[in-house]
Order: C-alpha cells, then structure tokens, then sequence
C-alpha cells in the first residue's frame, strides 16, 4: 500500500531490529536504505542472503533489492536524501550499565550530516534504551552536533519496537502496538503518518520518556511472568505428586486469564507463552532488566522484585543438572546429549541462551556432552574438549545415555517416534516442557514432583 505522502527512510544499523523494520516498510511501499559500519553485513544483504536465520527476512530482500530496499555502508548520502532517520543499533549491557557508546556514535553521525541539509529531519530511536535517554542524552549530542535545534530543523522521536526474534517479520508487519514518543507534536504527527498503512494497530503517542518506559516495563513483566512460573516450577518439582503443568493450566483457566464463550474458551496469547521451562535468554530479556535495574539503583529506588527475576533465571538452567543429578549422582564420564544451543527455537541466536550456562557447568565435571542444534552448528566463543557437535537428532541419540532439552525446536518432537524404533532408553530431561510424558520410557520435566517420575522409573522396572 502506497502512501499519500512517502517519505525516504534511512535505518542505522542493519541487525535484527533495523533490517526487519527497513525490509517491513518497503514491503509497506516506502523507499529504505539500510545503514551499517559492517561491510561483511552489507555485503552478504546485497548479494540476497540475510546476515542471521529469521523467517521471511531472505524472501523481503530478495523481494525489494535494489527496487526500494538498499543496503549500504555509505552514510552522508544516503541520510541527505532520506526524510526519516531510524536508529536501531545495539544497546548492549556493560556488566553495570548500559552501554550507549554505539548509539551516541550513530546520532553524533547523522547529525554531521544533518548539519549540512536544509529541510526538516525526523530521527526515531528504535534502539532499546532507559528512560531519559532520547532527551538527555541524544539531543544534546544532536543540537550540539548539527547546531540546529530540536522541534524546529528537526524532530526526535522514541519509537521503540516489539518484535520476537524467530517472529520478527510477522510482529513488524502485524504490530499490536505502536508507541510514538515525540520531544513535538510535529516530530510525533510525522511518525505516525509513516505508520499509516499500519492503520488497525493501536497507537499510543506520549513523551519520549514514557515511550522508553513502555519497552523496558513489557520486557520486564514478561520476564516477570516466566520467573514466576519458573519458582512455582520449581517448589513443584520437591512435592509428590504434582505436575507444575497442570498447577500453570488451572491457574490459566481464572477467568480474569481465560474467557468462556459459547464457542469455547478464550485464551489470550500469553496463556500460551507463559511455561515453565529452564529459563529465559536472548539480546533482550536479561539485557533490559539488568539495565533497569541499575537506572533504578542510580535512582535510588529497590528493585526486589526484578533482582528475584534475575536471580530465578540465573539459577534455572542449572535446575536441569540438579535434576540430571537425582538420576546421576556422578557426572563424571556420563555421555550426555543436549539439544539445542539456541536462545529460543526459530533463530540462530545464542545470546544469553540458558544451554550455556548448563554447557559451562557440565564439562566442569567432566560429563562428555554431545551437543545438537538444527541450526547453530558450533559455538565459536566455546572451547571445550568434551563437546562434540553431532549432525542430526539420530547421531545424538545413538551416542548418549541421556539427553537434555534446552530449546523448544520442532524437530525435537520428533524424539519419541526415534525413539520408539530404537533398543534404547535414554532418560530424558525435558527442560522445556514440549513432549508429552506419556510418549517417553524414561521422562523427567522441569516441575514433576518426585513420586511422578519413581511411577515412570518403575512402570520401566516392570
Ligand atoms: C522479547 C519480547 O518478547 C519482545 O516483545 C521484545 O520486542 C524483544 O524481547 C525485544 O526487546 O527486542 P525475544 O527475546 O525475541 O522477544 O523472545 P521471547 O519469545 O520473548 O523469549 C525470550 C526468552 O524467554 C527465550 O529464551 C524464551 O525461551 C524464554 N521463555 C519464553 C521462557 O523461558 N518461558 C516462556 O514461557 C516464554
């Protein structure tokens, strides 16, 4: 769908967050050029090929290349001819703050630039960062840089983003809301013309502030979420009897949660994300709350409830080797299979993903691990002599005595009928609740309470 008015859009940094937002407007009929420092990234868009394994993103650019989706590392040009500056690169955390050394330098650059151009600018901070940030910190590297003033050369907007890796493309193009903060009512009534042909999705228009809020509070309360289900997990796990699954399903059901209706029951996506599980990873989640949590510091306020997030997830990957360890005292020379190195199914990214945490404190007690992942092939930051990096789910089956499950791929449901065809009866510890019970001899899942599982050990004794 074209626009009325379509103005020329410019990304800064071409990572998942810029290249899905650049690729999501052409395909909403815009002109964007994708800017990146990395030739290596550059180059691999501008020969077809995407620079990380997310759905949909290979056919956008095969799609709009060289039609209305460019990609370059060419920065003065290509920001002069544009209308509209995003910026989306990394916000990563230092170990105490947040690091803004990337994004101070991309606004700093576009604002050499806009220096020089004689109309109106609109720049929107896609990056993820803490509150205060767009107003106190990058306007005045912009004002400074440019020796122009906000409100009236240029606008400056926080529009942060919500995508889900693995469903980046669908959450851009199909967004469930979109925050608009603005320093002016004319930087924000510019932003949100370029959302027009998003025209069905809930828009929120506030201060840049609050916008920054918004982003850190979502990612906050699902992470939330998850270390709640992860801690009731986890008491369940030490009661007889009892299936956190099924505490979670009848929590679910409240129908504050779940809707009754004459065609059935109405359950909000979030009945479906929310699962125990070994813990949650990712450029996002551990990221966020760690630098909220310092803000909040630097402001003096507590954070209890978010330090029991952190600390709950912290711990949750090596929950997987406390209950390997009620099956297997001793770690020592036992062949073990893990599956899965990503953060979470559908991407290649390994950032913060909980098998690493498990990786780290099983090779320290000698285990031989043997490592599968349908995608994520080797860990190139992860020396260790007892892992071996197997081909396919049926080598890693041949070879081990039990398998851990780290990452809800699909393929992983497969497991039970391999399985079924084979003399063998690994035991396996699902930590992320994705198999039934019923379909595996030896099965143990995060938050099954010790009688279950004996049931399951002596069904097998019979
Ligand atoms: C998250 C948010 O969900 C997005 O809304 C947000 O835009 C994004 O961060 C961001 O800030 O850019 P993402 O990190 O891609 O998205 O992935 P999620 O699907 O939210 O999963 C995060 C982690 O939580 C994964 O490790 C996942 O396995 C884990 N998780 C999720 C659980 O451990 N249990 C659950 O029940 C659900």
């Amino acid at each position: 769908m074209q626009t009325l008015y379509s103005p020329s859009i410019t990304v800064m940094g071409s990572g998942y967050v810029g290249l899905v937002t650049g690729l999501c407007f052409a395909e909403k009929g815009f002109n964007v050029t994708c800017i990146d420092t990395d030739f290596h990234k550059i180059d691999l868009i501008n020969r077809k090929n995407s620079p990380f394994f997310e759905e949909g993103v290979t056919e956008l650019i095969d799609k709009h290349l060289n039609k209305r989706f460019f990609a370059t590392t060419e920065l003065h040009h290509s920001i002069l001819m544009s209308d509209i500056t995003f910026i989306a690169v990394g916000t990563p955390f230092d170990g105490e703050k947040i690091d803004l050394s990337y994004i101070k330098q991309a606004c700093s650059d576009v604002a050499s630039v806009i220096k020089n151009k004689n109309t109106y600018h609109l720049i929107a901070i896609k990056s993820t960062v803490i509150p205060g940030t767009t107003d106190d910190v990058i306007r005045p590297i912009i004002e400074r840089q440019s020796q122009k003033k906000v409100g009236q050369d240029f606008g400056l907007c926080s529009n942060p983003e919500f995508l889900r890796e693995g469903q980046a493309i669908h959450d851009c193009l199909h967004p469930d809301r979109i925050v608009v903060g603005g320093t002016d009512e004319k930087s924000i009534d510019l932003l949100c013309s370029i959302y027009r042909p998003f025209a069905q999705t809930h828009m929120i228009k506030t201060n840049n502030k609050t916008a920054e809020f918004i982003k850190y509070a979502s990612n906050s309360f699902f992470a939330t979420l998850i270390s709640f289900a992860n801690q009731i997990a986890n008491i369940c796990s030490s009661v007889n009897n009892v299936d956190v699954m099924d505490v979670i399903r009848g929590v679910l059901l409240d129908k504050r949660l779940s809707i009754s209706t004459e065609k059935g029951l109405v359950q909000p996506e979030f009945t479906h994300y929310v699962k125990p599980g070994c813990g949650f990873g990712g450029g996002c989640f551990p990221k966020d709350i760690r630098a909220l949590v310092s803000y909040a510091r630097e402001k003096q306020v507590s954070t209890d409830l978010l330090d029991g997030v952190l600390r709950i997830n912290d711990l949750q990957p090596l929950r997987m080797i406390a209950d390997l360890k009620k099956f297997y005292p001793e770690l020592n020379g036992i062949k073990i299979g893990i599956l899965g190195l990503a953060f979470k199914p559908d991407t290649d990214d390994v950032r913060c993903s909980p098998t690493l945490i498990a990786l780290k404190a099983l090779a320290s007690e000698n285990a031989s691990l043997y490592v599968y992942d349908p995608i994520v092939r080797t860990l190139h930051d992860f020396h260790d002599s007892q892992i071996r990096y197997v081909e396919n789910l049926e080598s890693l089956i041949d070879a081990v005595e039990v398998i851990l499950i780290f990452t809800a791929w699909n393929e992983f449901k497969k497991l039970p009928d391999i399985l079924k065809h084979k003399n063998k009866k690994p035991l396996v510890i699902d930590g992320r609740r994705m198999l039934d019970k019923k379909d595996i001899g030896r099965y143990h899942g995060i938050g099954i309470g010790p009688a279950l599982h004996e049931s399951h050990e002596s069904v097998l004794l019979r």
